[in-house]
Formats: C-alpha cells, sequence, structure tokens
C-alpha cells in the first residue's frame, strides 16, 4: 500500500501479531513500555497507540506531524470522545475492527496526499477521519432528505469524494424515491453481523447508484421493525463507514428515537434543516433545548439550512437571526416546477462535474457545499 512508517505502541504481543497480519507495510515498528519515550523522538506517519499504554506514556510527547490511532479495547462514548479531544483522527475498537485497519491508513494516507496536491485550499475543514454530516429537523417536510441527497452527490460529483448517504428513518425515507432505487436491503440486514460488522458486510448491503456512484444505505421499509433498531447497531454502521469512506451523509427523521440520537451524537456536523417560518423557528427552539439537555452539538458543531427560501417567505434570515443563536450554512431556494423532473424519474440532481445543477434549489445547496461544507468544514 504505503511506503508510510507506522509504530504501534502496545506491550501486548498478540495485538502486534494481529497487526502485523492486517497489515501489508514492512514498516512497522513497536515501542513496549520501555523504550517508548525514546522511540517517539523519530518521525512516523502513524501511531497506534494501544489504550493500556495510557498509564505508560507521556501524552504530550507524541508528535502531532504523526496520526494518531488509538486501539481502544471497548466500545466506550465517554473514552471515545476523551481521546478525540486529546488528538486521536480516528479510533479503532480491537480486535473487532482490526481488519479496517488497513482501510483506515489507506484514507488517512489519500486524504493527506490530497490535501498537500491539488485541493490544499479547498480541503482545510476535510482532513483526518471521514466526516459525518447529519441532517436532521424536529419538523417533517422540511427537506432533510432532499437537501441530504443533493449534498451527497455534489460532495462525490463536483469534489470526487468518496460518499455513502445512509438512509437512518424507520420506513421509506424517501432516498430511495430520490435515487431511483429499488429497496431490496436496508441497514436492518447488518442486525446478523453486528458483532463482527465491517467494510464489507455494509457493502453488500448497500446499493450503488450507477449515475453518482455513489453508496447508499437505505431504510427498512417495515415500521415494525423499529424495536430492532439498537445504539449498537447505528453507532457501529456510522463509525465503520467513517472508517472507509470520506463522508458519510446521514438523513434522519424528525422524530427523536435510538437513531436520530446516537447519529446527533456521532455527527462531525449536525445540519438542521429548517423553512422560513414561525412554526420552525418554535420546533427548532426545542430541539436547541433538547439538544443541550442530552448533550448534543456541544462542539459547535450545529449550523441551520434555511430551505424553501422565495421572495414571500414569512421570515428573513435576520428575523430568524434574532430568535436562534446559530450559524446559518445555507439559505436554499423554493423551486417546486424545477425539481420536478427529478423527482419523477430519480434522476441525480448534477449530472457531472462542475454541472451548475438542474433547479435553483440544486443550484443553492451546491453553493452551500462550496462554501459553508466545503471549505468551512
Ligand atoms: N427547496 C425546495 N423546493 C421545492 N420543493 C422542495 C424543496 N425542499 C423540499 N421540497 C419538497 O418537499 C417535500 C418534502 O421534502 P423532504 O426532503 O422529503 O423533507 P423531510 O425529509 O424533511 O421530511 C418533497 O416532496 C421535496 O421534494
Ligand atoms: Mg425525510
Amino acid at each position: 500500500m504505503r511506503d508510510a512508517s507506522l509504530l504501534v505502541v502496545t506491550d501486548d504481543e498478540t495485538l502486534v501479531e494481529e497487526i502485523n497480519s492486517n497489515l501489508s507495510n514492512d514498516d512497522i515498528r513497536i515501542a513496549d513500555t520501555h523504550h517508548v519515550e525514546e522511540m517517539l523522538k523519530e518521525q512516523y506517519s502513524f501511531i497506534l497507540l494501544d489504550e493500556w499504554m495510557i498509564e505508560s506514556i507521556n501524552t504530550q510527547s507524541i508528535p502531532t506531524t504523526s496520526v494518531l490511532i488509538v486501539l481502544m479495547r471497548d466500545r466506550s462514548f465517554e473514552n471515545a470522545r476523551k481521546w478525540m479531544a486529546m488528538g486521536a483522527s480516528e479510533l479503532i475498537i480491537i480486535p473487532d475492527e482490526l481488519d479496517n485497519l488497513e482501510a483506515v491508513l489507506q484514507k488517512k494516507d489519500r486524504m493527506k496526499r490530497q490535501d498537500i496536491n491539488h485541493f490544499n485550499d479547498e480541503y482545510v475543514g476535510l482532513d483526518g477521519a471521514g466526516a459525518v454530516r447529519v441532517f436532521y429537523s424536529a419538523k417533517g417536510g422540511t427537506g432533510k432528505t432532499l437537501i441530504a441527497s443533493m449534498v451527497a452527490q455534489n460532495l462525490q460529483i463536483q469534489y470526487g469524494q468518496r460518499v455513502i448517504l445512509i438512509d437512518f428513518n424507520v420506513q421509506f425515507g424517501g432516498v430511495e424515491v430520490l435515487f431511483g432505487l429499488d429497496p431490496e436491503r436496508s441497514y436492518l440486514d447488518l442486525l446478523p453481523v453486528i458483532n463482527e460488522l465491517s467494510i464489507n458486510h455494509i457493502q453488500n448491503v448497500t446499493v450503488k447508484e450507477e449515475n453518482t456512484g455513489i453508496h447508499v444505505l437505505l431504510s427498512p421499509a417495515d415500521p415494525e421493525q423499529i424495536e430492532l433498531i439498537s445504539e449498537e447497531l447505528v453507532t457501529r454502521i456510522i463509525r465503520t463507514c467513517r472508517n472507509h469512506f470520506d463522508q458519510v451523509i446521514v438523513d434522519l427523521p424528525a422524530a427523536f428515537n435510538t437513531a436520530t440520537f446516537i447519529a446527533l451524537h456521532e455527527a462531525t456536523h449536525i445540519y438542521y434543516v429548517m423553512n422560513p417560518d414561525s412554526l420552525s423557528v418554535r420546533t427548532l427552539k426545542h430541539s436547541v433545548e433538547l439538544f443541550r439537555r442530552y448533550q448534543i452539538g456541544n462542539r459547535d458543531n450545529v449550523s441551520l439550512i434555511i430551505n424553501r427560501h422565495n421572495s414571500k417567505s414569512e421570515l428573513s434570515e435576520q428575523n430568524i437571526a434574532q430568535f436562534i443563536d446559530l450559524p446559518v450554512s445555507g439559505i436554499i431556494r423554493s423551486d417546486f416546477y424545477g425539481l420536478q423532473p427529478n423527482l419523477n424519474m430519480g434522476k441525480p440532481f448534477y449530472l457531472k462535474k462542475n454541472d451548475k445543477g438542474i433547479s435553483k434549489t440544486a443550484q443553492d445547496v451546491k453553493k452551500m457545499v462550496r462554501k459553508s461544507i466545503v471549505k468551512g468544514g
């Protein structure tokens, strides 16, 4: 794969063997308790840190020029947050996710190269692990599904990012219609393999949309299956996708359920999709309170998308700013007639690179992606 050097910090010989067997890289060096400080003085592209070593090393001595990947012994949300805050750019649960390691390193490598080469100015915000962009609003029909789909198409077609779109609704979220897909399989088909979930399992149940190349993971057809959706299922799906794709775009229902809660927690960016009317503002206020109570979005990662804007809109951006203290990522025009051909035929909203988009709505989403998502992170 790459010719990057890699330092594994662990005392666990079995783990070393497993890492060796999972990687094709032969420049792997091992630092155990006695040699850590000395070995950390050298330069490595990657440092894999066993979390059991936390007591034996001074985390300050880890060079910031290396990509830090923490090997976690169990799936703890608390610890995960702690590691991320300490500068980890990726977390891998061992042994479950070890077979993803090669893919993770390749992705990091690719992102680094892209950074250095042509995307340098535009990609400041997309460095590190795959982004998880979650589209939510507590009100139905505001345009979450439409905008999430357009953003996904944009990132893949215009920016060559590897994109997966996940529809975490509990019953036909509408993505299947927008992409003209036959919903045969859904994320619930991953339940039997939840304990050993790998990107291969996910790719077996996704549909690759033929025009855009986007991978789409659909929601189940049957609402009775809602109880089967567990925190673990949602967490594992998102994290596994994150290790493999550059962009994980998540479309949520308006209901505040398990999938919504976990996806919002796992999000690197939350886009609250609202319409410029007072009902939307009232629902948003309620959501802001709910987010606060559940500690969602407290990393300053929530912004608004004001959709269905038109000259007769009840509220302007300024009006909305008076009520709500959140940044606005984009204002998207309403274009009922412009959208119809795409909606009816399940055709993509952008056909090729530099396509400006067939409706006003698609044009505005394209602008938003350029200004607020690619540049702003
Ligand atoms: N900017 C817009 N202009 C015109 N129609 C829109 C716009 N945004 C959304 N719609 C339409 O409104 C309906 C609801 O949108 P959808 O994305 O399914 O909402 P949600 O996922 O929030 O429930 C769909 O028919 C969609 O095509
Ligand atoms: Mg929807």
